[in-house]
């Protein structure tokens, strides 16, 4: 089969995308495909149609290729993709929109309103400690988390050249762990338990640096904790319409003072498959090798 990976493309999350891209390349040879690596442009389309790949293989994070558009191209043209189809991957994209489904599929999600920057800028709109994050992007990226009743609201909002949507969703910040689970098909694959190696929370550089957080798998909670979150996971997954592969990512609030509340806050339609990706790493937990993941992706894409 040959097979077109789609990788890099216009997001703040391009860099993340060009190494989940390269990961799933070397690993698609390695199983023997066929494999054209495309760093995709706005000519995505015209590229498809002169190559007329069997499968194209979606390593893009963040706009276009996570919020359906590119899925939208790819029903038109007949292309078998991975991942989810375009409803799913426009409504998970919707960080705000996505929550409204959750939990009226029974997902517990953090307490939250969607606010313009602006306002954002002028007033705490929640009562410290809440979390401020465009709706709309991943990896951490432009998430502000503001601790303290003393502090001014977060003035960068207010920068004529602030990178993000206008648009943000402030939450209640849900002290305690970081959690995450893996959707494969109809299965999930298991929990792992992120610590940041420094600072307070998973960002940007937690993630992708190496040695900038550590993963606990199993995570150590409680088993009945364990079965609760896989099965959110699947009924996130499920909920929003997901295909194939997913990542939901949640917040436990296990510390002997705290809440016990037990939140998801999203699920990536396009986790990241880079070397410090959760995903192969839970995948290798249930029992299936990077190119063995890789290959039941091929093999289970649709259009
Ligand atoms: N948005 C990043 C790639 C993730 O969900 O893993
Ligand atoms: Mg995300």
């Amino acid at each position: 089969k040959h097979v077109a990976v789609l990788m890099g493309g216009l997001s703040a999350e391009r860099e993340v995308s060009l190494n989940s891209g390269k990961a799933c390349a070397d690993a698609l040879e390695a199983e023997g495909y066929r494999v054209t690596r495309i760093d995709v442009g706005r000519d995505i389309a015209a590229v498809l149609d002169r190559l007329r790949p069997d499968v194209v293989f979606n390593a893009l994070h963040g706009s276009p290729g996570e919020d359906g558009t590119i899925q939208g191209i790819l029903e038109i043209m007949r292309l078998p993709y991975t991942h989810s189809g375009v409803l799913a991957s426009a409504l998970a994209m919707d960080k705000a929109r996505a929550k409204l489904v959750m939990a009226a599929a029974g997902v517990p999600v953090a307490h939250g309103i969607v606010v313009h920057r602006r306002e954002a800028a002028e007033r705490h709109v929640l009562p410290p400690p809440y979390v401020l994050k465009p709706v709309n992007e991943g990896s951490s990226v432009g998430v502000i988390i503001v601790r303290e009743e003393r502090s001014h609201p977060p003035q960068e909002l207010t920068r004529p050249d602030w990178p993000h949507t206008d648009w943000l969703l402030a939450e209640e910040y849900i002290a305690g762990r970081e959690l995450t689970c893996a959707v494969m098909g109809g299965k999930a694959l298991g929990v792992i338990d992120i610590r940041p190696a420094a600072g307070a929370f998973y960002d940007y550089d937690a993630k992708y640096a190496k040695g900038g957080s550590i993963h606990i798998l199993p995570a150590k909670i409680k088993p009945k904790i364990y079965q609760q979150i896989e099965e959110l996971a699947l009924t996130a997954h499920q909920a929003l319409g997901c295909r194939g592969v997913s990542r939901a990512d949640f917040r436990y609030d296990d510390r002997p003072e705290g809440s016990g509340k037990l939140v998801c806050l999203e699920v990536n339609t396009q986790p990241g498959m880079t070397e410090t990706s959760l995903v192969p790493e839970l995948a290798a937990h249930a029992g299936y090798s990077f190119g063995e993941l890789m290959r039941w992706m091929v093999e289970d894409a649709s259009c």
